[in-house]
């Protein structure tokens, strides 16, 4: 029974660094809910303001345009003010959102709301895995990481429920409004939550960075941590030039690679326009089709689950590899089942199922792993504008996907258009399999070091 004690210091900071993670974890839970609540209440909002369909079209895609433009140009804040300061106005521009949106009287009133949530999101999107991951412990970022990724699909099915709970009173003011609430747990979170150590070494402020150190890590891990991250911070201001350099080329590639195939592999189609695949492959009734939606749902969540115990086990590049086949083939064979012109019943469920495995597959890799990745790969000194360039990259990836899905389907018919996206999956394969390095276990400073040590050509490096 000696075996079992453990060592009071390690639970505690262990319980700790859980803690401030899942708190700043509530920006994903934003991300996934505000990004999801406009699939149910656009209905309401088309009838109540009377909208053509270019103005309906403006209101949808106005979050996507805020994240876009929040994603490109907050680069520089978290460098300058803080991780823990940026995390905070955006908590305060997500609660100015949710108020707006909910009081919205005019349409331009309630995309000028979406925008501002929309920008709320994007500077979040990357700001909260960039602190986790500068928090974590290397052995367990992964997870730590990845309970953002976990919160997004949370928020997403929580958003589809809330929609469908609040479709008879036609509540779309409360649809929008509800989100301050986690918004404001987030901000009176985020007064328990310290900086990260790794800024205060950027601006210089080392006794700051130990006192952190010393309540996210065992005592006899301190020093050493400090001193790693003290010899690998180079004084210079990080800059464009700097990250184009030949040195880092690699990790920007890899950065906006997993960022544009995250998107073009189609995930949002299913997120975003679930019911409507549903119908199309036959399933007639409304509430066959809102439930196969909501299924969607509960197998993103799950599957996030079973990705946070495997990212700091199998690795990232196993996962990557897995899931992706898995995409592929459930993309290929969700293809065939739209060739037919009248679906059977059991048609339509052997689309459903397919749609399911293919969210399965795409919440172990590139779900979570992309923004995971985006948070490791950087040097301290310009990690938080190459991640603001990786973020700005998916986001007008999603927006361009979303845009283009109704047309495609209308253009090249559902087939073609699902096997476009399995092809996609398939350059998606090669890029990893040639280029993405495995981050498991290193430490952020081990894995700057590996960049320095690459020769010059675009090989995954070996850290
Ligand atoms: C993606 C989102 C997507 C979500 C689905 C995120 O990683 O960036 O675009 O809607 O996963 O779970």
């Amino acid at each position: 029974m000696g075996a079992t004690k453990v060592e009071p210091s390690r639970t505690q900071s262990g319980v700790f660094v859980f803690t401030i993670s899942a708190v700043s974890a509530l920006a994903g839970l934003l991300f996934g809910y505000d990004t999801g609540v406009i699939s149910g209440a656009i209905l309401f909002v088309q009838e109540d303001f009377h909208l053509a369909t270019f103005q309906e079209e403006v209101v949808v895609s106005a979050v996507l345009l805020g994240c876009l433009a929040g994603a490109a140009f907050s680069g520089r804040l978290a460098d300058r003010f803080g991780r823990r300061s940026v995390l905070i106005q955006v908590a305060c521009l997500f609660i100015l959102g949710a108020l707006g949106t909910a009081l919205a009287t005019d349409r331009v009133w309630l995309s000028v709301g979406r925008v501002i949530v929309g920008i709320a999101i994007g500077i979040a999107s990357y700001t909260a895995p960039l602190y986790i991951s500068e928090i974590s412990p290397a052995r367990v970022r992964g997870k730590l990481v990845s309970l953002n990724q976990l919160m997004i699909t949370i928020g997403i099915l929580v958003s589809y429920l809330v929609d469908y709970g609040l479709a008879a009173s036609r509540g779309w003011r409360w649809m929008f409004g509800l989100a301050a609430i986690p918004a404001l747990v987030l901000l009176l979170g985020l007064a328990f939550v310290p900086e990260s150590p790794r800024w205060y070494v950027k601006q210089l402020m080392h006794e700051r960075a130990r006192e952190v150190l010393s309540k996210i890590r065992k005592p006899f891990e301190v020093d050493p941590e400090l001193a790693e991250i003290e010899a690998s911070f180079t004084q210079q201001q990080g800059s464009w030039q700097e990250l184009l350099s030949p040195s880092l080329r690699p990790a920007l590639v890899i950065g906006i690679g997993l960022a544009i195939f995250q998107q073009f592999t189609g995930i949002n189609t299913v997120i975003y326009y679930a019911p409507t695949i549903f119908q199309l492959a036959g399933l007639q009734s409304h509430s066959a089709a809102i439930l196969a939606t909501a299924g969607v749902g509960v197998v993103n969540v799950l599957l996030t689950v079973v990705a946070l115990e495997l990212l700091d086990r199998a690795g990232r590049r196993p996962l990557l590899l897995f899931g992706l086949v898995g995409m592929i083939l459930s993309l290929a064979l969700l293809g065939f089942g739209f060739l037919t012109q009248n679906p059977t019943p059991v048609l339509a469920w052997v689309s459903v199922i397919c749609v399911m495995a293919y969210v399965a597959c795409f919440a172990i890799s590139l779900g979570p792993i992309f923004w995971l990745m985006i948070s490791e790969i950087y040097p301290l000194k310009i990690r938080s504008l190459a991640m603001s360039v990786a973020a700005a990259a998916n986001w007008g990836s999603n927006l361009l996907v979303a845009l283009t899905f109704l047309s495609l389907l209308r253009a090249l018919g559902g087939p073609r258009t699902f096997w476009l996206y399995a092809l996609i999956g398939v350059a998606a394969w090669i890029f990893v399999l040639r280029l993405v390095p495995e981050t498991k276990g290193k430490t952020l400073e081990q894995i700057e070091a590996g960049w320095r040590s690459q020769r010059e050509d675009l090989r995954h490096p070996s850290f």
